[in-house]
């Protein structure tokens, strides 16, 4: 079942460019926009737990850049246990792997007789969430059987893309040509992940040196911002090294003060607009002796690399899907970190794969 791999998470890894291959020619051979009409809508509330809330919160800044429309992102739990301000001109967007996640079942119960319509982004179309919603989304990722969520998250991101896309055609912010180039972009990504999965062994070499910290610090701007919190929380979960992620401008505020030698800090970042701005935030690591793990591109890792603990070269990733593709290195440094440690990478201790009670 784990056709040659050692683990199921590391095949689910590795089966990200079909999966996402796959769910781009779902609806024939050029990708669909879903049939969700955006026409009159003026918010989009995301709601999930744990690592299908990263993709709502990368969902979110996509909405606003695509689509000109606001975008809230709240935690299942503590959405259903405020009095969220909702109007029946919303949609609210449920995503989960599973469909079964009690707080967030919760969650879309609590809002569906109080918004326009209840969308529900699910792996398992069967499931309560999907049952109980107006319109389902289904991810296509096959079955998940790793407690770390990897094929999921990626699958949730391309789905989250696509609605983003239709919400900007349907408001008139994003042209038929614009259309074709963000299409173009997300079919390339297939291609860009297997390059990137070939960069496994020098991965597990800089997992060798992680394994042996106590803790761990991700930063990311922008879209990346969610991904330094995947990041994070796939390692804790795994490795059981106690890692966080911080937006980059955040540092200074706070977590600056845990900058040392021996506190690995991992900067995702794209040679993007925001990049000279994490760099200068990554400096201000380096200046305290901190020991920096870069991710970017090419262009990126060459401006910026000097004095740096490690690098990794990912393959360039214009356009706003750049978080799809750093997926992949978060997933496989936690995955490698783990099998450095021996901890149980399928089962880690004290977590479920489908959290059913609040
Ligand atoms: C992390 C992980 C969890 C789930 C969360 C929601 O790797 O898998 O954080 O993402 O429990 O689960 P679903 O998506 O099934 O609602």
């Amino acid at each position: 079942e784990k056709a040659g791999y050692r683990h199921f998470m590391a095949k689910e890894i590795a089966e990200q460019p079909v999966v996402l291959a796959e769910a781009l020619r779902s609806g024939g051979l050029a990708p669909t926009l879903p049939d969700v009409d955006f026409t009159g809508v003026d918010r989009v509330v995301l709601v999930a737990c744990g690592t299908a809330s990263y993709a709502g919160h990368v969902a979110k800044y996509w909405f606003e850049s695509l689509a000109g429309l606001a975008a809230e992102v709240d935690i299942a739990s503590e959405f259903r246990y405020r009095d969220p301000v909702l109007s029946e001109k919303s949609f609210a967007i449920f995503v989960s792997q599973s469909g079964e996640t009690a707080d967030t079942l919760a969650a879309l119960r609590y809002a569906k007789e109080k918004v326009a319509k209840v969308l529900a982004v699910v792996n398992v179309p069967t499931s309560s969430i999907a049952r109980e919603a107006d319109v389902v989304l289904p991810i296509r990722a096959g079955v998940e059987v790793g407690v770390a969520s990897t094929k999921a998250f990626t699958a949730q991101l391309l789905t989250l893309a696509l609605l983003a896309l239709k919400a900007g055609v349907d408001r008139g912010r994003i042209s038929p040509e614009a259309l074709a180039q963000r299409l173009a972009e997300l079919q390339a990504l297939p291609g860009l992940m297997n390059h990137t999965l070939s960069l496994g062994p020098r991965i597990a070499e800089v997992a060798e040196e992680l394994s042996r910290a106590q803790d761990v610090l991700f930063l990311g701007r922008g879209a990346m911002f969610p991904l330094a919190l995947e990041g994070a929380l796939k390692l804790k979960e795994i490795s059981y090294i106690h890692a966080e992620g911080y937006a980059s401008g955040e540092l200074k505020h706070g977590p600056i003060a845990l900058i040392a030698p021996e506190v690995p800090v991992i900067v995702l970042a794209p040679r993007d607009g925001l990049f000279d701005k994490t760099v200068s935030n990554m400096q201000e690591v380096m200046a305290r002796h901190g020991k920096v793990l870069l991710i970017s591109d090419a262009k990126g890792v060459h401006e910026a690399g000097k004095g740096t603990w490690a690098t990794l070269t990912l393959p360039d990733c214009p356009g706003p899907f750049a978080p799809i593709l750093y997926a992949l290195p978060a997933q496989l440094l936690a995955y490698h970190t783990a099998v450095a440690k021996g901890t149980d990478v399928d089962q880690p201790r004290n977590l479920a794969k489908s959290v059913t009670v609040e």
